[in-house]
C-alpha cells in the first residue's frame, strides 16, 4: 500500500524485504536503536560494523571517559574520550569530531501523543522520483519512533513552509489563521513569525502544544521536518600523543525559553545522559566520524603562535599545546606558544587549569588568563590582548608567527579581528586599508585561522 505525500510517499508495514539493501552498519544501528535500547547495549552488534567509517557510515566508538570539568556552579562541561583504536579512523590535531546524537525520548513520546500516533508503527519513506539516486531520505524501513529519535530534527524552529502545511491540519479557525499569517510574506506575518517562533523559541512540539487543534499526520511530518544534523566538536587532543583516542570538550546546552520551557541541547544532553561509562557495565558507544579541518599548527614547530580561546574555545588549543610540548620534550626548537584563555572564575570553570599551569612551569606555554567575574569590572581575553600589543606585533609582524582564534563567533572573534587590525595599524605604521590587506594576506597564508561557532 502506498500513500503519496508530495515528493515522498509512505509505504506502510510489511516492507521488510527492502532491509537487505541497507548497509549492514546502518541496519545494525537502526535495528538496535529502533528497539530503543540504552546506548551501551549497542556493544552487542558492533562486530558487524564495516569500515571505512565516514559521514554515511559512522563508527560506534566506545567512550572511555566522560568527566565533569567545572568545579562549581550550575553549568556543566564534559571532557569525553572516544576510543578509535579498532576503527582505522585517523585524525590530525585540530580536526573535528562529528557526533550523531538522538533526540530525547520524552520529546519523541510527546510528539506521538500530540499527533495521536502509534510510534511503533514501521514505515518506509520512498522517493517518488524514480531517477533520484536517493531512494529514502533516511534508512528505511524503521519505526516512527526511530525516525523521530535519530533522523529528524524536532528541536529547531520550523521554517515558514512547515507552518503553511501545518495549517492544513488545524481545525480551530484562529489557530489556522495564525499559522497561515506566520507563513505569509506580509510584514505582519514576518513579525509574528519572528516573535512567536524565533524569539519565543518554539519547536514543532511546542507549536502542537500551543495550537491544540493542529493534528498533522506523522507521515507528513516525516517529510516536512529537516534531517537531524551531526554536531561538531573541536578535537581537544593531539593525534601525535593520542593516536587511538579522541578527546572533546563539550559544554552542556540548557536554557529556559521565554515561554518558560526548559530546552535541552540534543547532542550535549545525549552525551551527558547516554555516554557516561558506569562501573561494571559495558562501555557506552556513540556514532561518530572525523571531519578534516584547516585549523592546523604550522609545519615547523619553531614558528611562534598565539592562540585565543575563551571557554570551550580552548578545545583545539589543548591539542596544539600537547603537540608543542611533545616537540619540546623531543629536543626540537619550539617557538613561543602563547595562549589567551578566559573563564568566569578560577575556582569555577578554569578548564584544564592544572594542565595549563604545568605547561607554564615546564616552559612550554606562556599563558594569559582573564577571569571575567572575579573583579568589579569584567576582564576578557580581548582586554589582555590589547594590553599586550607589543607581544602580538612581535609574533605576527616581526617573526612571521601564526594567530588562532576559537570559540564564540558572535562577539569575541570579531573583537579579536578588530584588535589585531588596530595593532597592525599602530605597530606596523599602516593605514586601515593596508592593515586589512595585511590581515587578508595572513589568512591566505594560513597565519590567521579561526575555528568559531555561535
Ligand atoms: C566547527 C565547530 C566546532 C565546535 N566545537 C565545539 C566544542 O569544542 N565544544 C562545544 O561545546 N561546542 C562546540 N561546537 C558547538 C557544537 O557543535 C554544538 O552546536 C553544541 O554542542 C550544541 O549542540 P546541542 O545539540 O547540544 O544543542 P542544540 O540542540 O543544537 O541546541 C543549540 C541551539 O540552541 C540555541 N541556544 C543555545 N543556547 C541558548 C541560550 N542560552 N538561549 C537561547 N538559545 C540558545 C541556539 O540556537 C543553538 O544553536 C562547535 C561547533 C562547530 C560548528
Ligand atoms: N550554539 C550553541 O549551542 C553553543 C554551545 C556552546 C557554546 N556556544 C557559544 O560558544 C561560546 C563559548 O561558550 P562557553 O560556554 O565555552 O564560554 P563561556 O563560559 O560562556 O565564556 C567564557 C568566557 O568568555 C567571556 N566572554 C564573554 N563574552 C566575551 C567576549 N565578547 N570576548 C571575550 N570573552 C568573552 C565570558 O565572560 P562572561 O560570561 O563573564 O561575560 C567567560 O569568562 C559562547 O559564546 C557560547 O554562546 C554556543
Amino acid at each position: 500500500m502506498f500513500i503519496k505525500v508530495n515528493t515522498f510517499r509512505i509505504k506502510l508495514p510489511k516492507m521488510w524485504y527492502s532491509v537487505a539493501s541497507i548497509p549492514v552498519t546502518i541496519l545494525s544501528i537502526v535495528l538496535c536503536l529502533g528497539r530503543n535500547c540504552a546506548a551501551y547495549k549497542i556493544t552487542q552488534i558492533c562486530p558487524s560494523q564495516v569500515r571505512p567509517f565516514d559521514v554515511k557510515n559512522p563508527y560506534l566508538a566506545p567512550i572511555l571517559v566522560n568527566r565533569e570539568l567545572y568545579k562549581e556552579g550550575n553549568r556543566s562541561c564534559m571532557h569525553i574520550e572516544f576510543d578509535i583504536s579498532d576503527s582505522k579512523l585517523r585524525y590530525d590535531t585540530g580536526d573535528h569530531l562529528a557526533l550523531y546524537a538522538r533526540n530525547q525520548s520524552d520529546s519523541v513520546a510527546r510528539l506521538g501523543k500530540l499527533t495521536d500516533a502509534d510510534l511503533d508503527q514501521i514505515i518506509s519513506l520512498v522517493n517518488t522520483d524514480e531517477d533520484s539516486s536517493k531512494k529514502h531520505p533516511f534508512p528505511c524501513p524503521c519505526s516512527y519512533r526511530t525516525a523521530f529519535s535519530y533522523y529528524l530534527d524536532i528541536t529547531s524552529n520550523p521554517r515558514t513552509h512547515v507552518l503553511k502545511e501545518l495549517a492544513e491540519y488545524t481545525t480551530d479557525l484562529k489557530e489556522k489563521e495564525k499559522l497561515i499569517l506566520m507563513s505569509s510574506t506580509s510584514a505582519e506575518g514576518k513579525a509574528l513569525y519572528q516573535s512567536w517562533i524565533v524569539n519565543d523559541n518554539r519547536n514543532i512540539v511546542h507549536i502542537l502544544e500551543d495550537l491544540p487543534s493542529c493534528k498533522p499526520p506523522l507521515d507528513h511530518l516525516c517529510e516536512l521536518l529537516p534531517r537531524l544534523q551531526p554536531r561538531y566538536y573541536s578535537i581537544s587532543s593531539s593525534s601525535k600523543l593520542y593516536p587511538n583516542v579522541v578527546h572533546i570538550t563539550a559544554v552542556l546546552v540548557e536554557y529556559t525559553t521565554p515561554t518558560g520551557r526548559l530546552n535541552k541541547g540534543v547532542a550535549t544532553n545525549y552525551l551527558k545522559i547516554h555516554c557516561k561509562p558506569e562501573p561494571g557495565q559495558p562501555l557506552p558507544r556513540a556514532p561518530i566520524f572525523i571531519r578534516k579541518s584547516q585549523f592546523k599548527l604550522p609545519t615547523r614547530p619553531s614558528v611562534p603562535i598565539i592562540m585565543i580561546g575563551p571557554g570551550t574555545g580552548l578545545a583545539p588549543f589543548r591539542g596544539f599545546i600537547q603537540e608543542r610540548d611533545l616537540a619540546r620534550s623531543e629536543g626540537k626548537g619550539v617557538g613561543d606558544t602563547i595562549l589567551y584563555f578566559g573563564c568566569r572564575r578560577r575556582d569555577e570553570d578554569y578548564l584544564y587549569g592544572n594542565e595549563l599551569e604545568e605547561y607554564v612551569k615546564n616552559g612550554t606555554l606562556k599563558l594569559h588568563v582573564a577571569f571575567s567575574r572575579e573583579t568589579a569590572k569584567k576582564v576578557y581575553v580581548t582586554h589582555l590582548l590589547e594590553q599586550n600589543a607589543d607581544e602580538l606585533w612581535r609574533v605576527i609582524g616581526e617573526t612571521n608567527g601564526h594567530l588562532y582564534v576559537c570559540g564564540d563567533a558572535k562577539n569575541m572573534a570579531k573583537d579579536v579581528h578588530n584588535i589585531v587590525s588596530k595593532v597592525i595599524q599602530e605597530k606596523g605604521n599602516m593605514t586601515p586599508e593596508q592593515a586589512a590587506a595585511y590581515l587578508k594576506k595572513m589568512e591566505t597564508q594560513k597565519r590567521y585561522s579561526a575555528d568559531v561557532w555561535s
